[in-house]
């Protein structure tokens, strides 16, 4: 945004310890152009862009990290970018993973009534959702650092090497990166697809890391949806896209021993299997037990492969949930809401790790229903695939 824009400054450092931005030809100290940045932005007709493109520090609280951040810039696309990664899901505001305390320092949003998870009280009491808030002067702030030497998203072209229908909702995308290019990911991640308009889509990583020729994606249509629409109706095959990759912390836990229950919604099945796949080609043998949840027999779209994945390791076990069969599906298996169906399963979490990806409202059901039966919290992985009204603090 600001980088796109006309500006009325130019960057540049006078002597050793003052900046200075230049006005036309006149260089004007920065503390000048800080206080005028406050004044605009309380004019309505503010116009981003038009701002002096500016670096402030953040500064984690009880840790040696500290990183830049550009005008403009999300806090935790900063922390991303410099290899830091704050707990996130979503980026789009919605939820709430990204949520920590500002201690000091002023934070603005540019679409205040997208903060979904940030309520105006939580507000008042010091709390930003970072994958939303821009700095408007160093901060100090409270979060978590997940990891320290997190693989840093990088934009690359990605050729529509194959489209398939996988069901009658559901298209299965193959992506190929420039020659000798491959992306670094762990299992479970996902990839922002950039729209031509500056907007993006996020979709998981359908592949396991050790079979990385292709991204594999599942996409399911969502009628009227602007990239759903596009890819059912007209994206074919040699069509070139730009994409900001990885993304996420819903991964494998390495080195974990206890048994796994896998939990998925529609096409939450993506990056489920990707994770599968790479565990049992690290020859993991725990117990796994892998439920997924659809609506009708036809939305199983892989239906055989999870079976195969069952067939094959005794530890694996496969329960598909219809939440709404249709007649001629003469469906004689599990029925209902799938964390209703684990729930059925299980008594006690306490000894399980949990990973659920898909709709949120599944996933929201699940995740407190199960740390009401003894999961701890910080053994539920999750990716809700929330949409979000379209954000123009997440366009490229
Ligand atoms: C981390 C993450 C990973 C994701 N991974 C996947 C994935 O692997 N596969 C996949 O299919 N999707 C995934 N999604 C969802 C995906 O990013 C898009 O939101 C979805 O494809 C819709 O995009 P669209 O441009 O077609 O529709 P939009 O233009 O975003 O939507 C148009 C309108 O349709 C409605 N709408 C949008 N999505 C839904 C929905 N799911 N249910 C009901 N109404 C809706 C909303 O009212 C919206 O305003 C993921 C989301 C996140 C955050
Ligand atoms: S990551 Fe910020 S609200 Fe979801």
């Amino acid at each position: 945004m600001v980088e796109n824009g006309n500006r009325f400054f130019e960057k540049c450092w006078s002597g050793k310890s003052s900046l200075h931005h230049f006005v036309g030809q006149h260089a004007v100290p920065i503390d000048f152009i800080r206080g005028l940045r406050h004044r605009i932005r309380s004019c309505p007709t503010f116009i981003a862009s038009n701002y002096p493109n500016m670096t402030y520090t953040i500064q984690i609280r009880n840790s040696n990290q500290s990183f830049p951040v550009e005008e403009g810039e999300s806090i935790l696309d900063a922390a991303l970018r410099h290899g830091i990664s704050l707990p996130y899901a979503c980026r789009n505001g919605v939820c709430g993973a990204c949520k920590g305390k500002c201690i000091s320092g002023e934070i603005e949003y540019p679409s205040p009534e997208l903060l979904v998870a940030l309520p105006q009280a939580e507000r008042d009491e010091g709390f930003a959702l970072f994958c939303q808030g821009r700095a408007c002067s160093d901060l100090e702030i409270e979060a978590d650092i997940v990891d320290e030497n997190a693989q840093k998203p990088e934009k690359l072209p990605a050729r529509v090497v194959k489209l398939e229908q996988l069901a009658h909702d559901v298209m299965r995308l193959y992506l190929k990166l420039p020659a000798g290019k491959r992306l670094p990911f762990l299992a479970g991640q996902y990839i922002d697809i950039l729209l031509s308009d500056g907007r993006r889509r996020s979709f998981s990583i359908a592949n396991p890391p050790h079979d990385d020729e292709f991204i594999e994606l599942h996409i399911r249509h969502v009628p009227g949806g602007r990239f759903s629409d596009f890819l059912f109706s007209e994206m074919k095959e040699g069509a070139i896209l730009r994409i900001e990759a990885p993304f996420g912390q819903f991964h494998f836990r390495e080195g974990s021993e206890r048994p796994m229950i896998f939990m998925a919604g529609g096409t939450g099945f993506a990056p489920i299997k990707g994770v599968i796949e790479h565990i049992l080609a690290e020859g993991v043998t725990l117990p796994m037990h892998f439920y997924w949840g659809v609506r009708a027999k036809r939305d199983l779209y892989l239906h055989d492969m999870a079976q195969a994945w069952a067939d094959e390791h005794p530890f694996f076990n496969y329960i598909p949930v219809l939440s709404d069969p249709m007649e001629e599906d003469q469906w004689q298996g599990r029925t209902g809401f799938v964390h209703e169906a684990i729930l059925e399963d299980f008594t006690s979490f306490s000894e399980h790790d949990v990973y659920a990806c898909g709709p949120p409202v599944m996933i929201h059901s699940g995740q407190q229903a199960f740390l009401d039966r003894g999961l701890p919290e910080d053994r539920f992985f999750c990716d809700p695939f929330e949409y979000a009204a379209d954000n123009p603090a997440k366009e490229s």
